[in-house]
């Protein structure tokens, strides 16, 4: 008898923390990574593998995806990428309301776009896709970083 009350008094408190836990304001979503691990670890890698899928090197193109299997992980890579946006806008990580969305949402633009590239297999799309997102990841770093930024080598 006592103990049946008590898995009843433990199934309420399991309820009452789950109905907790979804009227609360998404408490179980927050920021864990620092932006540099986001960086190092998944948003450089990942639109690596982009930028590898259209490189010449004296009118010769270098690698590139060939077979489906290829093209198709590229293409991952080029969601996985956009995907990065969300964690780079999620509450408590973007660094402002303006130009950090503007940057991020011109970088999810760029990344889909070679996903479609890719689901095209078309090799100068993906070329095009690529510039787009270098112009995005260094957009961001001149507004947000640009001590970080490598002045130009004088030669
Ligand atoms: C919305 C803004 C934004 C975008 C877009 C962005 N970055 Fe960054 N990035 C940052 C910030 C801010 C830092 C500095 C993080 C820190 O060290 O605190 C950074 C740092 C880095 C670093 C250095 C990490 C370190 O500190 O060692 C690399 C590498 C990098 N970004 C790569 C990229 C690439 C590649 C892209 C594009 C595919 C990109 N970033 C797009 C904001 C951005």
């Amino acid at each position: 008898m006592a103990s049946h009350t008590l898995s009843q008094l433990v199934g309420a408190s399991l309820l009452l923390s789950l109905a907790t836990v979804s009227c609360s304001n998404r408490a179980d979503v927050a920021p864990i990574a620092t932006l540099e691990q986001i960086m190092e670890t998944t948003i450089e890698p990942v639109s690596d593998r982009v930028f590898e899928a259209a490189v010449w090197e004296n009118g010769v193109q270098i690698g590139g995806p060939k077979t489906d299997d290829d093209w198709k992980l590229v293409q991952a890579n080029a969601m996985m990428l956009a995907e990065t946006c969300n964690l780079l806008l999620m509450p408590g990580r973007a660094k402002d309301d303006g130009g950090w969305r503007i940057r991020t949402q011109a970088m999810k633009e760029a990344a889909l776009e070679a996903a479609k590239a890719a689901d095209a297999r078309n090799t100068d799309a993906i070329l095009n896709a690529g510039t787009h997102i270098y112009q995005a990841c260094l957009g961001c770093h001149l507004q947000y970083i640009p001590q970080m930024v490598a002045p130009p080598t004088k030669r």
